[in-house]
């Protein structure tokens, strides 16, 4: 081979490697890790593009090389030469391909086994998913319920997962994982935030009318934030004050993603506006308390002309304690007169 074609090769690999590295580099792909686990796997995402490129590069070098140099002229109607294999070319082409396949083999089953490994002082929370909210709750602080998760930063925290109707699945892009929740199984998910912030909760799984509006947020907090976050929270929900209990239930249930109610300040568009529950009451010609109780426990009794139905959630019966949908009840009404 020339010395001149070498070089023509290197320099059209430099070009096509250079261009995906740019490409790789300079797009953003995926977010900001903010959670150990997510880095160690942007480690194996990065490792397997790196092997990709250099690859990329090789054979458009090849090609290029080959389409320009060894065009066959138009009027050449001939065959090319018969060739019986290369077996020196086919092992190297056999062995180079199953060294990188088994290295990525290797620093994934690592980068795996270390993201399952919980850490010390483990904080565990139940995940609920249901059609279309996500509840969370903390069994270290008496089974809190909350409808964001709320997270220590570097923390070892063991997700549990419970589907109550279909599978949805959870995810936060941030944290680089999935997690499918299947009804009847518990899988867990671990996960150790390692960056302050709010980042998105997003159902991936379609499960329904509902599917793209179920989500909610994961806060990332300092332990001592998280303490006091866990008291207050607390506070509230034991609070004798109906109006401070309800809005506790309220906000811990994830009203607010869909319903407006000033009071709570939410802007929530998907069902009805909690602030006309008088003048909904009376459109459906009920009174107020018991219009709100039966909207809440049987959600597809009375649909709100102009809204959907099934969209409701229809566990809130089962899943509130009769104290806690006392102080809703009471909270609503107390909220939407004034
Ligand atoms: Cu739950 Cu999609």
């Amino acid at each position: 081979m020339r010395r001149g074609s070498i070089a023509q090769l290197v320099g059209i690999g430099l070009l096509a490697g250079g261009i995906a590295t740019a490409m790789a580099v300079f797009l953003p792909w995926l977010p900001k890790p903010a959670s150990r686990e997510a880095g160690r796997i942007d480690f194996v995402f990065w490792f397997v593009v790196i092997i990709c490129i250099v690859i990329f590069a090789i054979v458009a070098a090849a090609i290029v090389y080959s389409v320009t140099h060894f065009r066959a002229q138009p009027d050449d109607l001939s065959d090319g030469p018969p060739i019986h294999g290369h077996t020196g070319l086919e092992i190297v082409w056999t062995i180079i391909p199953t060294l990188l396949v088994t290295a990525i083999g290797i620093a994934s089953a690592i980068v795996l086994s270390r993201d399952d490994a919980l850490g010390k002082n483990v904080l565990r929370v139940n995940v609920t998913a249901q059609q279309f909210v996500w509840t969370f709750s903390y069994p270290s602080a008496n089974n809190l319920t909350s409808a964001t998760l709320v997270l220590p930063k570097d923390r070892s925290v063991l997700l549990t997962f419970t589907s109550k109707d279909v599978i949805h699945s959870f995810w936060v892009p941030e944290f680089g994982q999935k997690q499918d929740t299947v009804p009847g199984i518990h899988p867990t998910l671990h996960i150790t935030p390692d960056r302050l912030g709010t980042f998105p909760v997003i159902c991936t799984e379609l499960c329904g009318l509902g599917h793209a509006l179920m989500r909610t947020q994961t806060r990332v907090v300092t332990p001592a934030a998280f303490t006091k976050w866990l008291q207050t929270e607390a506070a509230a929900i034991a609070s004798p004050n109906a109006g401070t209990a309800g809005g506790a239930v309220f906000a811990n249930n994830g009203c607010g993603a869909c319903h407006t109610l000033t009071a709570a300040k939410s802007t929530g568009k998907v069902g009805p506006d909690l602030d006309k529950l008088p003048a909904e009451a009376a459109q459906a010609k009920q009174p107020l308390a018991t219009f709100i109780h039966d909207s809440i426990v049987d959600p597809n009794k009375y649909i709100q002309p102009g809204y959907l139905k099934n969209l409701m959630p229809q566990t809130f019966g089962s899943s509130l304690s009769k104290q806690q949908l006392d102080a809703l009840v009471q909270y609503l009404i107390d909220s939407s007169k004034k």
